[in-house]
Formats: structure tokens, C-alpha cells, sequence
């Protein structure tokens, strides 16, 4: 707001076109070197003078009520009147976005594959993919949740022949996805020895493909049991969908998809396979029927889209998956611009990187297994120890674990850029110190209690009046966090142009660091009654944001810690 009225001076200042000085206002690195800066080194050229000179110029010719201009070497630098613009950044600090323009986007997030486990890949995409979920909804678009379950494929005929050699449906009841990986590594031990084995498979799929009984009654039985497992986990993870629609449910839907690309004449043999040539992208072929004439991968994207577009009415088609199908999805929009849907242009792949448990992969090889389920196990039970010896009177203390043990996994990964490697260690991210998920938490609880205790001890409503605005001797660490809550559209705008959760990640941090600041400076309970209201009022906007904030994120907020 400020910023833009600066930059209206500057334009007029500089004979510019309007808007052309807003995108080049600056935050100062120090706050004591004021709340704006303009550097003036590219105008050295077009106006012949020193940049110093500029600046220097521009500070004497600049006027506007409650701002200050002054030249610092090549910077032009601008100091708001605090007490001035106080009233209405703390309106910001409590301002909700509304940016949105009611769009329809459908999100593929999570999307694990039956009677597999639950790998970190999934994790992060069910994470990274809610966030975006969230982070549209509050931005006023209508975003779609979708769990792309990967519940069809020929490891469905190995599954049923193990399950029907080896398998009991006590222990897979049990143990789902357990006792499901212990069978599929048995079959593979095996089928080694015993070729017979992976033919019977064959046999069971092919029997489930053409519907046979007892091979459906088992595969919806495996769907069922794995899915069970699953939800358990996204219950803990916070995390719901708006539709589960799983690879089998385009079954009935790929008919039309290979006819279509066959009538075009886009469908091609190769190896007696038939394929989409992608020469020209620069891309291998899209393999679309494998030699026996079954579908695959590719083949059902390829119908997920056309419905997602079709009849779910997405203006936009997100997939939060690994960076590794990159090639994967390159294809498959690259089929659909050659299928003329013109709206491929609007399909786009939201990739991430690899992340890796104090330097172990959590992987499904034989043996070597990290459960997801034994992750945040370990995380809320290491939260407990530390909360116990902080606060061994909280009521409810292992709720508050659970919240705090997730909420350091959720913001373990959120916080980094989601396309590099991350090395998560478990022992930092349940630290409440440091750039944790539990610092910001117990910042929030921090806020909290000083608000419980200033209704303890006065029952007066907190207002702040112009008077005791006017009144308040603006220190840096009130200024600074005040300034700061005002961002949240912005940083909101920012993380989702990118896509990127973990900008609000890092405004979180920063909200709570400040707020520490601020409450280490300020006592916020002091008796000068202008004081206390207008810290109090500071104390309950970080609250509220951090509370947004996370909430964005996944991340309980518990009121004690
Ligand atoms: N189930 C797949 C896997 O685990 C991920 C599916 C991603 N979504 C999609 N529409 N292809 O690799």
C-alpha cells in the first residue's frame, strides 16, 4: 500500500509510465536502513548522472505525507512514519486474501500403489499436494483432491498366487501392506526356482482382467485391506480427498482412448507394441498397448486426463509426483496435443525431489524397509520425551505429541524447496529450536498463553484506540513484526505462482521469529495500559496468522505446549 504510493511519486518524479518504479522498490537487508529502498545504479545511464547523484536528487524532490526519503550512496532510501501507517498495517495483519478466480483445479496427490508400501515419494506428494490444495482453496480457486491409486497391474496376478499358495487373511488383516510385501518377496524367492509360478500369475490376472469371481473377490479384498492401512495415515497426516479413483476405474475408459488414437492414425507398431511417436518433441515413443495387447501406465493417464478434463470440468490438471516420471508426463501431454485437446497446455507436472532418512533411502527393496507408519511412530514418541521434560503437567499430552511429531515431518519437508534432495533427520526436526515445525508450534502456544494470561488477570476487552496507537513508541521489534503480518497475501500469491509450499513455510519462520523478538523485547503484560493493548493486539495477529499459516500447511496447532 505504501510501497505503491512511493512508487507513484517515483514514476511522476522520473516522467515514467505508472507502475514501471513498483517492481523495483527494494526491502532493505537492515531494517535500520528504512522500509524501502530504490537503487539507482541503472538509471546512471539514461539520465547521465551518478548514481549517487540520483539518489541524492530524488531525496530532495521527494515528497509524500508520512514518508521520508534520503539518499545513502547509490540507494534512495524511505522511512515510513510509523504511528501513521500503524492503523492500517494492523487491518493487513488481519486482511484474508482474495485473489482467486473461482478456477477448477484438479490435484493428483498421494496416489500409492496397493499392497505396496507407503513410500516416501508418496509422502511427499500427499504433503507437498495438500498444501497446494489448501494454499488454492484460501486463494478462492476450486481446487479437486484426487488419490490416484495405483490398484490394477499384472502384480495383481502375483499377488493372488501368492496369497493363495502362502498367505492368511489373519496376518494380512493384521499387517496389510507387511504381510502384502512379504508374500510379493516370496514369490519372487520363488518363482526363481519354479517358472510355473509367474505363468499361474499370468493366468490370475488375465482372469481378473476378464472378471473372473474369486479374482475380483481378492483384488477388492487387497484394495480394501491396503486402503484401510492408508487411511490410517492420512488421518494422521490430516489429509482427505475429494475423490479416490484408482487405475481400475479407467478400465472401461482406455476403449476409447487407443480407438481415438488409432482413427487418427497416431498409433504405431513398434517391437509389436503399439506406441505414439514422439520423434519430433524429441522424446521416445509413448508405448500405449504392450505386444499382448494389455494398457499400461501411459494408457491410463491418458484416460485419467480426458476425464478430469471432460467430466470433472478442470480448468487446470496438477500431478504432484516424483521428478523421476518427468519423462513420464512430458509423453503423456505431449499425446494429448497431438490428440488436439488444446487444454493440454493447462495439464503440468509438479515434481520433487528425493528424500532420504538420515541419509537411508526408505525404499521397498527386499529387506531394507522404513515404514511410513514407523516414521511418524518415532517422531511422536521422540515429541513426547521432549514434551515431558518441558511440561510435565500438560493435560492431553500425547494428543499434543501427535500433533507435534507430525507437524515436525509435515514441516520438515514443506520447509525446503521442494525440488532438491533432502536429508531429513528426524533428531533436528522434532527440535523446538531451530527452523522446525515444533518451534513454530510452541511460538503459537507462546502467543497464545500470554493472551490467556491477560484475560486472567483483566477482563477488559482488548480494543486498540487511535489513542493508544498514537500513543506507542514504535521499537524495531514491534515495527518489524507488524510489518511482516501484513505479507500474508503476498507470500500466498508467491508460494502459489511457484507452487511452492515452502514459501509459506519460511514466512511462518519468520513470523515466528519476529514474534520472538518482540516478545523478548517488549514486556507484552506491562501496566501502561496503551502499551499492553497494543502489544496484545500484536500478540493475537501473530497467533492468528501462525495459526493460518500452518493450518495451510497440515500442521495442528495445540494452545499448550
Ligand atoms: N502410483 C504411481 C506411483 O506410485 C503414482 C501415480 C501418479 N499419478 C498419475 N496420475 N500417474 O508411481
Amino acid at each position: 500500500m505504501a510501497f505503491t504510493q512511493i512508487a507513484a511519486v517515483l514514476d511522476q518524479l522520473l516522467h515514467w509510465e505508472e507502475g514501471t518504479a513498483e517492481p523495483l522498490l527494494e526491502l532493505p537487508p537492515d531494517s535500520d536502513l528504512g522500509d524501502a529502498a530504490f537503487p539507482c545504479f541503472t538509471l546512471a545511464k539514461s539520465l547521465r548522472k551518478a548514481p549517487q547523484q540520483i539518489a541524492a536528487d530524488l531525496a530532495e524532490q521527494f515528497v509524500l505525507e508520512g514518508v521520508t526519503a534520503s539518499a545513502d550512496g547509490p540507494y534512495l532510501n524511505f522511512r515510513l512514519d510509523r504511528s501513521a501507517y500503524a492503523a492500517s498495517l494492523l487491518q493487513q495483519a488481519e486482511a484474508l486474501p482474495q485473489f482467486g478466480t473461482g478456477e477448477t483445479i484438479v490435484i493428483d496427490l498421494s496416489s500409492p500403489n496397493i499392497a505396496k508400501p507407503f513410500g516416501v515419494g508418496h509422502l511427499r506428494s500427499t504433503v507437498i499436494g495438500a498444501a497446494l490444495y489448501r494454499m488454492y482453496a484460501e486463494a478462492g480457486e476450486r481446487p479437486i483432491s484426487v488419490n490416484h491409486l495405483g490398484d490394477w497391474g499384472t502384480q495383481f496376478g502375483k499377488q493372488i498366487t501368492a496369497y493363495k499358495r502362502w498367505g492368511s487373511q489373519e496376518k494380512l488383516e493384521a499387517s496389510p501392506i507387511r504381510e502384502s510385501l512379504d508374500l510379493y518377496v516370496r514369490f519372487h524367492d520363488e518363482a526363481a526356482n519354479d517358472p510355473s509360478l509367474e505363468t499361474e500369475a499370468r493366468s490370475w490376472f488375465r482372469k481378473l482382467e476378464e472378471g473372473d469371481e474369486e479374482a475380483q473377490q481378492l483384488w477388492r479384498y487387497f484394495v480394501e485391506v491396503s486402503l484401510a492401512e492408508f487411511n490410517r495415515m492420512y488421518e494422521r497426516l490430516g489429509v482427505t480427498f475429494d475423490k479416490v479413483l484408482g487405475e481400475s476405474f479407467y478400465n472401461d475408459k482406455m476403449g476409447a482412448v487407443v480407438e481415438e488414437l488409432r482413427e487418427c492414425g497416431l498409433l504405431e507398431e513398434s517391437d509389436g507394441a503399439q506406441v505414439v511417436r514422439l520423434d519430433e518433441e524429441d522424446m521416445p515413443p509413448c508405448l500405449i498397448l504392450k505386444s499382448d495387447g494389455t494398457t499400461i501406465y501411459p494408457t491410463r493417464d491418458l484416460a485419467t486426463a480426458l476425464y478430469r478434463h471432460d467430466v470433472l470440468g478442470a480448468d487446470k490438471l496438477l500431478y504432484v509426483v516424483g521428478a523421476e516420471q518427468s519423462l513420464h508426463f512430458r509423453q503423456v501431454f505431449a499425446v494429448l496435443r497431438k490428440m488436439d485437446r488444446e487444454w493440454a497446455a493447462n495439464c503440468q507436472h509438479i515434481p520433487f525431489g528425493l528424500m532420504k532418512f538420515e541419509g537411508k533411502k526408505m525404499s521397498t527393496r527386499r529387506g531394507k524397509v522404513v515404514f511410513l507408519e514407523e516414521v511418524l511412530d518415532e517422531a511422536v514418541s521422540r515429541a513426547a520425551v521432549i514434551i515431558e521434560q518441558k511440561n510435565p503437567q500438560l493435560q492431553d499430552r500425547s494428543a499434543v505429541a501427535e500433533a507435534i511429531g507430525i507437524g515436525a515431518i509435515i514441516f520438515g519437508d514443506l520447509k525446503n524447496n521442494r525440488i532438491g534432495e533432502i536429508d531429513f533427520s528426524l533428531e533436528e526436526a522434532v527440535q523446538f529450536e531451530g527452523e522446525t515445525g515444533p518451534y513454530v508450534q510452541y511460538t503459537y502456544a507462546r502467543a497464545c498463553s500470554v493472551r490467556r494470561k491477560a484475560m486472567v488477570e483483566s477482563n477488559t476487552a482488548v480494543s486498540v484506540s487511535h489513542e493508544n496507537l498514537a500513543a506507542y513508541t514504535w521499537d524495531e521489534a514491534s515495527w518489524e513484526l507488524l510489518k511482516r503480518l501484513g505479507d500474508y497475501e503476498n507470500e500466498l500469491q508467491r508460494g502459489l505462482r511457484r507452487q511452492e509450499p515452502s514459501v509459506l513455510a519460511r514466512y511462518a519462520l519468520d513470523i515466528a521469529k519476529l514474534f520472538n523478538r518482540f516478545y523478548h523485547h517488549n514486556k507484552v503484560l506491562t501496566d501502561a495500559a496503551h502499551e499492553r493493548t497494543v502489544r496484545l493486539e500484536l500478540t493475537r495477529l501473530s497467533a492468528l496468522r501462525l495459526s493460518r499459516v500452518l493450518g495451510l500447511l497440515g500442521i495442528r496447532t495445540p494452545e499448550e505446549i
